[in-house]
């Protein structure tokens, strides 16, 4: 299976079709094995690309990098306080000069209107490294750790996402189900589940899938699952008075043993985009424990460090995938 993606922009996996979506996969499973193998080929030498992260990051930052250099390319990197973007200069006119410089732009931000836009006035492939409504370069690093783990075929693979459902993880790895035609279950407390217009979207790529979609607040519909996802109760961007309520919303949604052995399913998986709060080893996790008394948050320490994590194969899935993005986007 082939696909002419070039110049294409990555800013929602909503944006792509079911075909698009496995042949990045394939993509990247190749570049993976190629990688491991010792004859990766460069196809973008001499390609500049600009990183602008107006959020902070360890894995999407160190997966553009890594993935382009093992590609050839040069990467520029602005941080939250080193460029003119939203002080002294709008996105519009941003995008006008780097579209002049780079062959290609990622973008983290809060905003998906300026991602849009970004990619609108660029001319040049954008990809969005997170906002507050969508991940999707996290979607390709989950769905390929899925597929190297489920021992079936795509359309049989069913997971679960538990917690903050309204989130960009929440919203992108519904999509993603609806997308990939599997069992997607959005497991949340009412007033955290997806917004209806998200939910739409869903329904309907759902529709023509084949997927199967359940939004509920019982966390007793994890039963038969394959994975189980959750992510941070508080994202950032959110005020930190969120996160007592987010306690006390959220606390009966933890990911910890009970929750797995309720999936009965002896080969259940956790995931997790990471960073993870699983203890007080971080200021946040102490931070929390000084005030709210909780060690340990969206996932208790004991599943976090048990068989049942492959949270660190999806983040090194993070710069294969992304690595697939830049590759059938941008190179030779
Ligand atoms: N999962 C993820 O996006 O991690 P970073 O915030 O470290 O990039
Ligand atoms: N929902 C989280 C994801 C981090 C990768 C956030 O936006 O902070």
């Amino acid at each position: 299976m082939g696909f002419n993606l070039k110049g294409r922009s990555f800013l929602k996996i909503a944006d792509f079709s079911q075909r698009e979506m496995l042949f990045l996969l394939d993509l990247a499973r190749d570049l993976k094995r190629a990688k491991y193998a010792g004859h990766e080929q460069q196809t973008m030498t001499g390609k500049n690309i600009c990183l602008i992260f107006e959020k902070t990051s360890t894995r999407t930052r160190c997966a553009f990098e890594v993935a382009a250099h093992d590609q050839g390319a040069h990467v520029t990197y602005l941080d939250p306080a080193g460029s003119q973007i939203g002080h002294k200069e709008s996105m519009k006119d941003t995008a006008r000069v780097l579209g002049r410089m780079f062959d290609a732009i990622e973008y983290r931000g809060s905003s998906q209107a300026l991602v849009q836009e970004l990619s609108d006035y660029s001319g040049v492939p954008v990809y969005n490294g997170l906002t507050d409504e969508w991940h999707p370069t996290q979607m390709l690093a989950d769905m390929l750790t899925m597929l190297e783990h489920a021992d079936k075929p795509r359309q049989q693979i069913s997971y679960a996402y538990v917690g903050d459902a309204r989130n960009n993880m929440g919203n992108s790895l519904l999509m993603l189900g609806a997308i990939m035609g599997v069992d997607v279950r959005i497991i949340a407390p009412k007033e955290l589940q997806n917004e209806d217009h998200i939910v739409e979207m869903a329904k309907a790529r759902a529709a023509e899938t084949g997927a199967r979609i359940t939004i509920t607040d019982d966390i007793n519909a994890v039963d038969g699952v394959d994975f189980i996802h959750t992510d941070v109760w508080v994202s950032m961007g959110e005020p930190a008075e969120v996160w007592e309520s987010r306690i006390k919303q959220l606390s009966p949604y933890q990911v910890n043993k009970a929750l797995m052995e309720k999936a009965n399913n002896p080969n259940v998986k956790f995931m997790h985009c990471l960073p993870a709060f699983h203890n007080t080893e971080t200021k946040v996790g102490a931070d929390i424990a000084d005030k709210f008394g909780l060690t340990e948050l969206e996932v208790s320490e004991e599943v976090f460090e048990s068989p049942y994590n492959v949270a660190f194969e999806q983040a090194e899935n993070r710069m294969h995938t992304i690595k697939a993005i830049m590759v059938a986007t941008l190179g030779a």
